[in-house]
């Protein structure tokens, strides 16, 4: 198997994770990273010792892609330039002043006369959420949607959810529902051998959570969860054809940059499959960002 060579361009929380993610990767190499002058000099992480850094793409021979993490005013000049040496480019959805729609429009013409691709927006946040959402909308066509973001930031400890038997800890938060009503969600790490079924229930039951909706969310730490910030939760409620009260529930906590290069490198894998031009994340079929494709 041909490894896909590789060059990430800005070495900072996103490319660090996508150099990490590409070394653990079997079909995967990591050729090196392009830095900035000032940082050429700085030591790399220990899990990148021996890997090549450089001034400028041009350095690295035979790239398969460049993985563009640089800051948002940085990105479309940087897209342009690899473009126009024959570099096919992935970016996690960062720029300035323009929206990524303009952005592929600009990129597109200048890809088709390379004959080379790019794929935009291809992170969580722009990225992977946005699909989530046009999932959720396919599913509960009549309806709205509700992001709270980052859950994590007001957790507190519940004394009541604790005492429930099969429960080792739990953490709590409330927040306002799309139709204005209070919404308790409980995080809740279980024993050995307890049912999340019958604990939710028993949870659900106490007299204190009986005045707002309840949901109970089985977790594997809860210390882990209170020194965790990111976090999304994605909400659609409505009605499905002829059946109303229909309810997803997307609950998310993560860290932001892994997440991102996660996607990021799925697009790498799809690019080969693409014709020249530049797409959006949401142009490129999921069969071909699935691990394994063929
Ligand atoms: N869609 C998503 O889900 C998602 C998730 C995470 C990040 N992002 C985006 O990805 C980009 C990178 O994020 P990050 O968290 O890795 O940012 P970061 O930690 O600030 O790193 C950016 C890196 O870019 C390089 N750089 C080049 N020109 C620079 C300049 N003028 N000023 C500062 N740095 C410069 C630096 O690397 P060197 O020192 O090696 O040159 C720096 O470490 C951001 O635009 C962010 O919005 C998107």
């Amino acid at each position: 198997m041909r490894r896909l060579r590789l060059v990430v361009i800005g070495l900072g929380r996103l490319g660090q994770a996508c150099g990490e993610t590409i070394l653990k990767a079997q079909d995967l190499q990591l050729a090196g990273f392009v830095r900035r002058p000032e940082s050429l000099d700085k030591p790399l992480p220990a899990v990148f010792r021996g890997i090549p850094v450089a001034a400028s793409v041009d350095v690295f021979a035979a790239i398969d892609a460049a993985l563009v993490c640089l800051p948002a005013g940085r990105v479309g000049e940087c897209m342009h330039n690899l473009l126009q040496h024959g570099v096919p480019v992935v970016e996690p959805g960062a720029r300035a002043d323009e929206t990524p729609y303009d952005l592929r429009e600009k990129l597109h013409g200048l890809a088709m006369r390379h004959q080379v691709r790019a794929i935009q927006n291809a992170g969580w946040d722009p990225g992977a959420l946005g699909m989530f959402h046009a999932l959720f909308a396919l599913l509960i066509p009549k309806g709205s949607t509700e992001v709270t973001g980052r859950p994590g930031i007001s957790l507190h400890h519940t004394l009541t959810a604790s005492a429930v038997e099969g429960v080792r800890g739990a953490l709590c938060t409330e927040r306002q529902a799309a139709d204005g009503k209070t919404q308790r969600y409980v995080y809740v790490e279980l024993a050995p051998g307890a049912e999340r079924e019958r604990v939710a229930a028993a949870i659900r039951s106490e007299p204190l959570f009986l005045d707002e909706e309840t949901l109970v969310f089985p977790v594997e730490s809860i210390a882990a969860l209170e020194e965790e910030g990111a976090g999304v939760v994605l909400r659609r409620q409505g009605s499905a054809g002829g059946a109303g009260h229909q309810l997803l529930l997307l609950e998310a906590r993560f860290d932001g940059p892994s997440l991102a290069a996660q996607v990021m490198v799925a697009a790498v894998r799809a690019l080969p499959y693409m014709r020249p031009g530049a797409y959006l994340l949401s142009d490129v079929p999921l069969s071909l960002l699935r691990p394994g494709h063929e």
